[in-house]
């Protein structure tokens, strides 16, 4: 691994044993992409052919007469001077122009990583992980100085992005575009896969053609949000789950954001992501430094289950921080689904101590124990205990379930305000609010500004009143309204296109105090389920809320389109009451278990109210969850068959050792009479012997290329397994690798 210099060539080669990627300077001196993909000899220079000689309607500079921009693959593309693609950055000079022209004046090339100031970033956890280069630019007319950072990594095909603009100049400009990462590719025959929802139906997987034109996603609601995550797969149109390329790019970024593909009448594409430029202004003052949020390009070979595995492996050692890296997830118990706000504190320990003799390791209190909080229009902003519900405040309750032999974790809602609130009363310029415009209301509540240091400091300091008294294991940090009306009360008019960026700078900014003050806090993510899950939120929270539906059939298309780009370990899975709240939808408790497995498990119901039959398949799954958390949250994943696609689906985690799988099928609707359904298992060693549910051994290259049928012989024409029915296969071989 490592970077090499080929001086005479000005070109740049970082690899590993998996990739390499090759920058070189071109003519006109700005930084040209040359390569991205499976490692070739790091001694080859690369040579661009494409973008030599004078053609039709190109515009080329006269003392480079010879070389065309609009053709060049470029690492940082500016607006105005040739290229007329969709430029990496765009800036206002103080004279009215956007023209600008980055030229590399000089690199460096060290082990390590540095850490991006005040924003979420992979990291490397000893200095022999990974090499970085930077590349210095200059546009010397507008006093801009850019530094483009590169991070090859030593054990993935992960290439890390930034770039940090500098003032060096005299006078101010503004900067309104700043992309994380640009990706130019030699021709356009790819697709992209997008992650697309709504509240409810979070990340399902979209594929798109990019043959024409500009295809695009985004988010303008101040948070990364349901609709698109920021995070595609650009991939060839053969590549599918086991076979062919593709290339992930995740921003590591939680605010507004967009991806562009856009494919020229060369029939070349390029790929931009980075924060959303509309209504992004950012001045820069002279001596002042802007950094982008980080962007991640994975790359694989080997199919879509291949770049996932990569991925889950990468977030969880170079993105994670938390104590909880690398291990088994508590198993939780919450009671938002079984008392909403209506609770005090009698009811709450009924549930815990049910929930303790289920097995449950975290009780965790969900919204309604602060302020005046008994329905959605009051509380927000007063964090301070509701003492009418718990005479003992938090520190009452957190001994009481903790004697129980529980941690006991905490709900907040910290960005949010309601109008019937004593913060709100004393400081309503607190809020993101338009001058003389009604404001939005989202559930009844307002954002607060957190562009301002002091709003910030505020919700810290009632925070830590809470936290510090009382024992608190973990903390669900929510979020359940998008940013409308955004701008800052009492801010110049110059500062407000920077609001929605410093909004989502404070909320890491909290983040990050809270975990200096209580390291060992395990922090849950949610957004009105999962409309904030992203690498950015990872960095902090080590695991998010997939969504506010708890439908099995609902989960599993949710959990099978978000593990594409994010690990099992961080994917927030429970089981809650049947029928179920959001769909009305019944499935047997051990079906919703099966799914709520490919995640951090745990109950979300009121354990009192169901039959004793149920309450002991409960106490059973909680048993085989322990016996088995690491291998599901941490084992390498495998999609068998996309509930998308098929009326079954399945899915599998295999250890490193291969020893250990665990199959899980799901069929959404029984089809009478139907032919014997086989599915091929994936990453067993085909030389060993598993042993399935403590029955049968079988070779695993029989169960990778024969297969598992998915019913039984004699039932399969009738009596198959329900609707929305699951089965689950323990293999265990003893036989290493
Ligand atoms: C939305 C979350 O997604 C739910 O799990 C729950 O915490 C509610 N908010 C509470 O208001």
């Amino acid at each position: 691994m490592g970077v090499i210099f080929h001086k005479t060539a000005q070109q740049f080669h970082l690899f590993n044993n998996k990739i390499s990627y090759v920058i070189g300077i071109c003519p006109d001196g700005e930084v040209g992409h040359l390569y991205f993909g499976k490692r070739i000899h790091e001694d080859q220079i690369l040579v661009d052919e494409q973008t030599r000689g004078i053609r039709p309607l190109c515009c080329n500079r006269k003392e480079n007469e010879d070389y065309t921009k609009e053709l060049a693959m470029l690492e940082y593309p500016a607006f105005g001077n040739g290229d007329f693609r969709s430029p990496a950055y765009e800036v206002q000079q103080d004279n009215g122009s956007r023209v600008t022209n980055l030229v590399y004046v000089s690199h460096n090339i060290y082990p390590g990583k540095k850490r991006i100031p005040g924003l979420p970033a992979s990291y490397v956890n000893v200095e022999t992980e990974a090499t970085t280069l930077e590349l210095r630019c200059l546009d010397e007319v507008a006093g801009m100085d850019v530094t483009l950072f590169y991070t090859i990594w030593e054990n993935y095909p992960v290439i890390s992005r930034y770039a940090k603009i500098h003032n060096v100049g005299k006078t101010t400009f503004v900067i309104n575009k700043a992309s994380s990462v640009c990706l130019d590719f030699y021709d356009n025959e790819y697709e992209w896969m997008q992650f697309e929802g709504a509240w409810g139906r979070e990340r399902y997987p979209k594929v798109r053609n990019l043959s024409t034109g500009s295809s695009s996603i985004e988010s303008m609601r101040g948070h990364s949000s349901a609709s698109y995550n920021p995070f595609v797969i650009v991939k060839r149109k053969n590549t599918d789950e086991h076979m062919g390329e593709a290339i992930g790019i995740h921003l590591v970024y939680s605010g507004n954001f967009r991806a562009k593909a856009e494919t020229d009448m060369y029939g070349k594409l390029r790929v931009t992501m980075g924060i959303n430029p509309r209504w992004f202004a950012w001045p820069l003052a002279p001596g002042e430094e802007f950094y982008t949020p980080e962007a991640l390009l994975e790359f694989t070979q080997n199919g879509l289950n291949d770049l996932s595995q990569t991925i889950h492996s990468f977030l969880n050692h170079q993105m994670v921080r938390s104590p909880y890296k690398g291990k088994g997830r508590p198993i939780l118990l919450n009671n938002w689904e079984a008392t909403e706000m209506d609770f005090d504190e009698e009811k709450i320990l009924r549930i815990a101590r049910k929930g303790q003799e289920a097995g449950v390791e975290l009780f965790v209190l969900d919204d309604g124990w602060f302020g005046k909080r008994n329905d959605d229009y009051a509380g927000l902003g007063d964090w301070f205990v509701n003492t009418d519900k718990l005479p003992e405040g938090i520190k009452g309750l957190s001994e009481k379930v903790n004697a129980l032999g529980l941690q006991f974790g905490l709900w907040i809602e910290p960005e949010m305000v309601n109008e019937d609130s004593d913060l709100y009363r004393a400081h309503p310029d607190w809020v993101l609010a338009a001058p003389n415009r009604p404001r939005s209301l989202g559930r009844h509540q307002m954002v607060l500004d957190y562009s301002k240091p002091e709003v910030v400091d505020a919700i810290y300091d009632m925070l830590y009143q809470v936290i510090s008294t009382a024992n608190i294991s973990y903390i669900k940090w929510d979020m359940n309204r998008s940013i409308t009306e955004c701008y800052s009360q009492g801010a110049p008019a110059t500062e407000q296109g920077t609001i929605y960026h410093k909004y989502i700078k404070g909320v890491y900014s909290l983040y990050e105090r809270l975990i200096a003050a209580f390291p060992e806090i395990l922090f849950e993510s949610c957004a009105s389920g999962g409309a904030r899950f992203d690498a950015g939120m990872l960095y902090y929270a080590p695991q998010a809320w997939c969504s506010d539906d708890t439908d099995g059939h609902e989960r599993v298309k949710i959990q099978y389109g978000t593990s594409y780009g994010y690990p099992i370990a961080s994917m927030g899975a429970h089981i809650s009451a049947s029928p179920n709240l959001q769909t009305g939808r019944d499935i047997a408790i051990d079906d919703r278990a099966n799914i709520a497995c490919f995640g951090t498990f745990g109950y979300e119901l009121d354990l009192n109210e169901i039959s004793e039959e149920e309450f002991q398949k409960v106490k059973e799954q909680i048993v085989f969850m322990k016996e088995y958390r690491e291998l599901f949250q941490y084992g390498n994943l495998y999609r068998l068959r996309s509930p998308f696609e098929k009326n079954i689906a399945a899915w599998m985690v295999v250890s490193e050792d291969r020893k250990d799988a665990i199959v899980v099928t799901y069929k959404t609707l029984k089809t009478p009479n139907v032919g014997i359904d086989r599915i091929k298992l994936q990453g067993l060693n085909p030389d060993a012997k598993y042993r399935i549910n403590g029955g049968q051994t079988t070779y695993g290259d029989y169960l990778m290329e024969v297969g598992i049928p998915t019913q039984d012989g004699e039932e399969s024409w009738f009596y198959s397994d329900g609707d929305f029915s699951s089965r689950k296969y323990i293999l265990k071989s003893e036989v290493t690798n």
